[in-house]
């Protein structure tokens, strides 16, 4: 799938544009704080729902005014969609196709995005949290339903957690109901559980491979699901989830949140059969992240069927030749928006450049 364009309302820097991108390259140059990562975080709110730099609506919205709108034409292999988003005073209204969409959970899966952004380099050093997040953005684009089972957990989560909060502080707690919320938070972290660990199976091989190819055969990637919990099925892991949370519940107490559960677990990378937090070098550790996301890429594709859309936020210049240069290479998905300060690497014959100058956006080819 491609984007064709993105038109911004009172968007951060923006105040009233019409981007334009074509299939193939397109590479947004300019400045620092022009507003070129500000196009990518409007365009991949489309594949994930939110803001990848965690903002708020308000904060996205530009300074002084009450709302922003952004809207974004996208062809997939069947057809030409319209999905717009307009926020106004905390009132959000969402359409896609000319049609009302009021669930956030409906939103995603339509427009399909991989990013990659310089505090993606981190995820291979820092805590599970990055891993999770990972995971949950590139399941929730190639499976509905884990979107919705995720918006489950997380209220189960909530609930189960005032409660354990309310019985820390008052010394008295609802029996019937932590048992109640352990059970319907088991049952959600099951289905999770389960579809993370049959995502994995599929991103696993196609890292590997792309490992291989970067390393020349030298270096080797085994990523394993880490649970609290073990099992095989739903029932088992349903069981498990369960158990565990019905007999921690003391602890629990003590330290005032849910100790069990899907949002504790994590990925375990090795590289060649060492952990790769504790002992890959910076180079090993571009190399795995950089194969994750191609590999995000090419599983989106192996699923749905769609090529998704890459979106690479100043990462050609903290990657070296040899690595930039099979990056390139290899996505060979329909579309690259990428951004960046030195437009010497590309030629305006292949590539569509936009040069970005105070939120506002030139480009040759139109
Ligand atoms: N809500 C907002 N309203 C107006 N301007 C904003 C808002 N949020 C960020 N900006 C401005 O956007 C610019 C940063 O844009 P960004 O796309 O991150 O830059 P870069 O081109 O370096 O990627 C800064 O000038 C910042 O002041
Ligand atoms: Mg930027």
């Amino acid at each position: 799938m491609y984007a064709q364009t993105l038109s911004l309302k009172n968007y951060r820097n923006i105040q009233n544009e019409e981007v334009f991108f074509t299939p193939g390259v397109n590479f947004l140059y300019g400045e620092n704080a022009q507003g070129k990562t500000n196009i990518l975080e409007a365009l991949y709110f489309y594949a994930r729902g939110k803001s990848f730099r965690g903002a708020t609506d308000k904060e996205q919205t530009a300074f002084g005014c009450d709302g922003y709108e952004t809207s974004l034409t996208f062809q997939d292999s069947q057809r030409s969609q319209v999905m717009s988003y307009r926020y106004c005073k905390g009132e959000k209204v969402r359409q896609r196709n000319g049609m009302n969409v009021d669930r956030a959970t409906e939103f995603l899966g339509h427009f399909r995005a991989v990013l990659f952004f310089p505090d993606d380099l981190e995820m291979v050093k820092d805590g599970p949290e990055a891993r999770r997040n990972f995971l949950n953005v590139a399941i929730s684009q190639c499976n509905s339903s884990y979107v919705k089972y995720y918006a489950t957990y997380k209220r189960c989560l909530e609930q189960r957690n005032a409660l354990i909060k309310y019985a820390q502080k008052n010394d008295v707690f609802d029996e019937e109901q932590l048992y109640a919320w352990s059970d319907s938070l088991a049952s959600s972290a099951a289905l999770i559980h389960l579809e993370r660990k049959r995502y994995l199976s599929f991103l696993s091989g196609h890292t590997q491979s792309f490992i291989e190819e970067l390393s020349k055969g030298k270096e080797k990637i085994d990523m394993t699901y880490e649970s609290a919990v073990e099992g095989e099925s739903r029932k088992e892991l349903y069981e498990s989830y369960k158990k565990v949370l019905t007999e921690n519940w003391r602890k629990e107490f003590i330290v005032g949140y849910s100790l069990y559960g899907i949002h504790r677990d994590d990925v375990d990378l090795k590289i060649n059969g060492r952990s790769a937090r504790l002992f890959a070098s910076q180079g090993q550790q571009r190399t795995i992240v950089l194969s994750l996301k191609m590999a995000e890429g090419a599983v989106c594709r192996e699923l749905t069927g769609e090529e998704p859309v890459f979106l690479l936020d100043d990462v050609l210049s903290e990657l070296d030749e040899k690595r930039r240069r099979f990056f390139l290479e290899e996505i060979s998905g329909p579309q690259i928006l990428m951004t960046g300060c030195d437009k010497s690497l590309f030629s305006s014959d292949k590539t569509n450049i936009i040069e970005v100058k105070g939120g506002q956006y030139v480009s040759a080819h139109r």
